[in-house]
């Protein structure tokens, strides 16, 4: 048998940092768990264009297509911002999205228990968090047309228009009911049926899926309600399921639940391969943070809690990504903090690199 393999892209910035910390953790699976990748790395982003004048090679994209799973750090900087938006660092993650048909992000927002102090609720309300945003990623009203800004009469009209087929919506809603079956059997699904028709569409569609999955408990929610129980109790959500829209707003504000933007990991995940396992983008949610890029400041757990959801969602390994969380957990339990986690006085914070060899050893 063949070892999984793994496409890596650190990216710019502290990408290339936090990613040399999950290459330890990926070799610690190598050589202490019997777990070996074949792994493979290449540019992407920024220091793409600066070796190829394109933020994604071809060569890079085939190369997405083949493998088992693709980690990736993050893209950008101000050295490219005054780049040709064709060109630009942005545009080779959007191209490995789009051509890879990643239609639904996973987004976890979870508690580590060492952290709930530094959350802006209160403890009691976000301690043990666990729940699972699914945003719809390739439709909606980011693609639909029509859009632009246009003249009419003597003033100008912004445009965009939400449309989703009922494909989309069945794909979908098909993997965020999966997820509930391994998870706690709660699905919400999130739309503003009472004044969209998109909403409409949405909310009959999940009804139909939902007769595929019998033990699932689901239930319909107003987007702006969700948004405001998200806040007030989130604890009473297992998945949720939305659209791009919606689930760009919620899964923002449902990570922020639970503390920095240096903790969070993503999943985007697309139809399954011949192999069975879904095409499939992990990422940590926070961008190349050049503010603290080259300094040994950058909190790598985001970048290795994607690497765990690779384990559960790719690698069917869901032990083993227990195995890492618990040992994220563990060192945040010790009393270990980036200087992203910072809230205590008194405590000094580790870096980079010290944060990865605690996680190994834990
Ligand atoms: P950012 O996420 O890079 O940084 C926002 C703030 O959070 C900064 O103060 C940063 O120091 C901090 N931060 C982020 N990740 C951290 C980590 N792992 N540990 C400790 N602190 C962390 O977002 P920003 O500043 O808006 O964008 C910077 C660049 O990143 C831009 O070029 C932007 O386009 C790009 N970006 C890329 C993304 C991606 O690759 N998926 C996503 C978001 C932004
Ligand atoms: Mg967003």
């Amino acid at each position: 048998m063949t070892n999984p393999s793994l496409l890596i892209l650190p990216g710019d910035g502290i990408g290339p940092e936090v990613m040399a910390e999950v290459r330890k953790v990926i070799d610690w699976f190598g050589t202490s768990r019997d777990l070996p990748f074949d792994v493979s790395e290449d540019l992407v982003g920024g220091s793409a264009y600066d070796a190829h004048g394109t933020p994604l090679t071809d060569e890079t994209m085939a190369k997405a297509q083949e493998v088992d799973a693709v980690l990736l750090g993050a893209v950008g900087g101000p050295k490219y911002d005054a780049l040709d938006f064709s060109v630009k660092p942005e545009r080779g993650l959007l191209r490995l999205r789009k051509e890879m048909d990643l239609f639904a992000n996973l987004r976890p927002a979870q508690c580590f228990d060492a952290l709930a102090d530094f959350s802006s609720l209160k403890k009691d309300v976000v301690a043990g968090l666990d729940i699972m945003i699914v945003r719809e990623l390739t439709s909606g009203i980011y693609f639909g047309e029509p859009r632009g800004i246009i003249e009419e009469g003597n003033e100008r009209v912004g445009i965009n228009t939400q449309r989703y087929t009922e494909s989309e919506i069945d794909r979908v809603a098909r993997n965020a009911f999966e997820l509930a079956m391994k998870r706690g059997k709660k699905l919400c699904s999130m739309e503003k049926a009472n004044v969209m028709e998109s909403g409409v569409l949405w909310r009959e569609v999940v009804t139909e899926v939902a007769k595929d999955y019998p033990e699932v408990e689901l239930s319909h929610m107003y987007a702006d309600a969700g948004a405001m129980q998200l806040c007030r109790w989130p604890k009473q959500f297992d998945v949720i399921v939305t659209d791009n829209l919606f689930g760009d707003l919620l899964s923002d504000a449902a990570a922020m639940l639970t503390g920095s933007l240096g903790m969070l990991p993503s999943a985007s995940l697309g139809a399954p391969m011949a192999n069975g396992r879904p095409k499939a983008l992990y990422e940590p949610v926070h961008g190349s943070a050049p503010d603290i890029a080259g300094q040994g400041k950058a909190n790598p757990i985001a970048c290795i809690l994607s690497f765990a959801m690779a384990l559960r969602y790719s690698f069917d390994k869901g032990d083993e990504a227990t195995r890492l969380e618990q040992a994220v957990e563990k060192v945040l339990a010790d009393g270990l903090r980036t200087a992203d986690l910072l809230g205590e006085e008194g405590v000094q914070p580790v870096t980079t690199a010290e944060m990865g060899d605690a996680i190994v050893a834990a």
